[in-house]
């Protein structure tokens, strides 16, 4: 099937009452998510990006049937979600980066087992499924531990090799980065790219780390009042965005403020000047034209910056 995941307008409308005064409430509507649209094929790993309270996790949910859409047509691997949840558990794997889904007070390796009756695996392929995970997620020592002892990256780990133990075809992993020091990321990060690469498990990425995007997703979908406003590859988040690149050049001597076509010095700090043009165009006619007319000693390109991209982007759609 190669639209594993299936959104058409899909919409949720949250219904908010409000106390506006004494024996006063006012209802209020939150559409979360508005006729959001989108397919993702089975084996992709997409990013899914956006400013708090975009309605990220309202689509996750949605997408795992804990909620059910006031609106559209939702489908995973066939399934309607909300219709058919316990089905669709058995294909899916959730981590929720800010609520763990183990078992507090249990060792770990006691929501493991759980899993395993709960999923119904077969004993085989859960102890090889187990040991997999427990070698790449180093999760060898932290069995026995309650899993309120665990640290935070520790109990991270944890939670990403209970959503895989049943072998889901997709994975929703919302925010599985969040407050992760830089070797835990890596860690994490390494793990989602292997399993990806060998089981061909679909994932569907929330961050608010751009750096998990930038190593993991060659997609990326942006969402702003629960609206898609972007879909397609990271780099081209930059043409979208009207990014620019930076030609830093070395002249042979503090010179006034080069002259180039389609380009336009930003800064000066004595034989060294910065040069700002579009990032969608190439640098070689602007280095070329500098090398016919200016003593050059040295020169890089430095890309723009994703993140001021994308919240220049937010930015400009708030105000739309
Ligand atoms: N159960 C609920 N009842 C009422 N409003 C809700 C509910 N859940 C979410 N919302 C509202 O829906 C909107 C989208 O929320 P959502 O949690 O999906 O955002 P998000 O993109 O995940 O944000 P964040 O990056 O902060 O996690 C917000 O305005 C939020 O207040
Ligand atoms: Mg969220």
């Amino acid at each position: 099937m190669d639209e594993f995941i299936a959104l058409e307008r899909v919409e949720k409308v949250f219904e908010v009452r409000r106390r506006t005064g004494f024996l006063r409430r006012e209802r209020r509507e939150v559409r979360a998510v508005d006729s959001l649209s989108f397919t993702v094929a089975r084996g992709e790993m997409v990013g899914y990006i956006g400013p708090n309270g975009a309605g990220k996790s309202t689509t996750i949910k949605m997408l795992t049937g804990i909620l059910t859409p006031s609106g559209g047509r939702l489908r995973v691997a066939g399934i309607d979600p909300a219709r058919e949840r316990a089905r669709l558990a058995h294909r899916i794997g959730v981590v929720f980066g800010q609520r763990t889904t183990l078992w507090w007070d249990l060792p770990l390796i006691d929501s493991y087992r759980l899993a395993h009756r709960m999923y119904r695996i077969p004993d085989a392929r859960y102890r090889e499924n187990l040991d997999r995970m427990v070698e790449l997620l180093e999760l060898g020592d932290l069995l026995d531990v309650p899993v309120r002892q665990l640290s935070l990256g520790q109990r991270m780990r944890g939670d990403i090799a209970a959503a895989l133990l049943h072998d889901p075809d997709v994975l929703y992993l919302d925010e599985p980065t969040i407050g992760l020091d830089v070797v835990s990321k890596a860690k994490v990060r390494g793990f989602l790219r292997e399993v990806n690469a060998e089981r061909g498990t679909t994932v569907l990425l929330t961050t608010h780390d751009l750096q998990d995007i930038e190593q993991l997703c060659s997609r990326v979908m942006v969402i702003d009042h629960g609206r898609l406003v972007y879909d397609g590859r990271l780099a081209g988040l930059h043409e979208a965005g009207e990014s620019e690149r930076t030609l830093v050049v070395d002249l042979e001597r503090e010179l006034p403020p080069v002259e180039v076509p389609a380009a336009r010095v930003v800064r000066v700090e004595g034989p060294r000047q910065w040069l700002a043009f579009p990032a969608g165009q190439s640098a070689a006619p602007v280095v070329a034209y500098l090398a016919e007319r200016y003593p050059l000693v040295d020169l890089s390109v430095r890309e723009p910056d994703i993140e001021a991209v994308i919240a220049r982007m937010y930015a400009e759609k708030a105000v739309s």
